[in-house]
């Protein structure tokens, strides 16, 4: 039996009305582009959207980072874009930072988070993707879920996790990476992972190398030079005998996380888990939300989904989110709502402040 590989691509290509939803009309043009490649390129596959970005769940047999599958997302997003023009969607084709295809999707714009493993008896596997926030915003949760026993039980009384997980993590700005194996070392972890804007945790690995996640870490601000919203990760999460379980995996999304983004990528907001119906940015377009669909995985076949935070377990969480967006909202244009000066210099504010330059005088002795 080929080893499986899941392959999440996404991108804003437009949607309506402003940055909150993705258009039924691009949903269906990619689900249909996709079911097209059923036995051929791809064993399955499952379209969704988290506000404003089309989402692509595919299964293969063609590794990671494989060519084919790459410029099948990319056409698929090409010919979205050209619907969403049709349609003057805002923001039609945003994402797409490069004219044309050039052998991977990554660094082009969309966000790309991929796995190749050989199945198990059993393989469920979960799938968050998130919108208006920034791929750090994955680390909090993945500590949780690999390195925390207080979140997750396994690594205490499961035999088959107390070796603990390691972590893959990429420095964005200076574009290296480096392992941490934990427990050992989760305080070296946490010094870098505490700062989400630069350091993001790529993949985790089981202590034998087995692959137990993977996220996208594109930043498209970085990419283009300039801002173009924000990044809107994805994250694939293996589950059960071995891995945390799918419970272990959703507990830390019960805690109410302020991440970068929301409101012109520019503010702190509360991350708040929701079902795919709540996936709509409305509030000061936010706040910031995840959703997750859960599968099993059988030959490549997608079972499921099912929709994860379509569940009353969340609904104190998300309780807590609206309590902290009201308080956090209330400091208007003011750190920490609004982001560091640092983290602004990746937004519209340079703009304003090329304005003002000249204005500026020293100040008398
Ligand atoms: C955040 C986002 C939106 C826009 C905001 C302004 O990632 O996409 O919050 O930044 O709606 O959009 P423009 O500048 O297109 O009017
Ligand atoms: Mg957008
Ligand atoms: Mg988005």
């Amino acid at each position: 039996m080929p080893k499986t590989t899941i392959s999440v691509i996404k991108a804003d290509v437009g949607s309506f009305p402003g940055h909150s939803r993705t258009h039924p009309k691009l949903l269906e043009k990619a689900a249909k582009m996709l079911k097209e490649q059923r036995g051929k390129l791809l064993i399955d596959s499952f379209v969704t959207h988290c506000g404003d970005d089309l989402e692509l769940i595919m299964t293969h047999t063609q590794g990671v980072d494989n060519i084919n599958v790459h410029r099948l997302a990319w056409d698929v997003f090409m010919e979205c874009t050209k619907i969403a023009k049709s349609m003057k969607l805002y923001g039609a084709g945003q994402d797409m930072l490069a004219d044309a295809f050039s052998g991977n999707v990554k660094g082009l714009g969309p966000g790309v988070a991929e796995m190749e493993f050989e199945e198990r008896a059993s393989d469920p596997v979960l799938i968050f993707m998130a919108d208006k926030t920034e791929p750090g915003a994955w680390n909090f949760f993945l500590y949780k879920i690999f390195a925390d026993p207080f979140n997750t039980s396994g690594l205490v009384i499961d035999p088959s996790m107390r070796k603990g997980f390691v972590f893959e993590v990429h420095d964005l700005m200076e574009k290296r990476m480096i392992m941490f194996k934990c427990p050992e070392e989760i305080y070296s972890l946490l010094a870098y992972i505490g700062a989400p804007s630069r350091y993001v945790i790529k993949h985790v690995f089981t202590r034998d190398g087995e692959i137990a996640a993977a996220s996208s870490t594109q930043r498209l601000s970085l990419i283009a030079g300039r801002y173009v919203g924000k990044d809107d990760p994805v994250m694939i999460v293996r589950s059960q005998s071995g891995f945390p379980a799918v419970g272990e995996v959703l507990e830390p999304f019960c805690t109410p996380v302020l991440v970068a983004g929301w409101m012109r990528g520019s503010h702190h907001g509360p991350f708040m888990p929701v079902g795919l119906c709540d996936a709509n940015m409305t509030r000061f377009d936010g706040p910031p939300r995840v959703i997750c669909f859960g599968f099993q995985i059988c030959n490549g076949e997608l079972i499921g989904p099912a929709d994860m935070f379509d569940d009353v377990g969340f609904d104190r969480v998300r309780t807590r989110c609206n309590e902290l967006a009201d308080i956090i909202r209330s400091q208007g244009p003011f750190e920490p709502h609004r982001l560091s000066l640092e983290e602004m210099e990746y937004t519209t504010l340079p703009a304003v402040e090329k304005d003002l330059m000249a204005r500026w005088a020293p100040i008398p002795e």
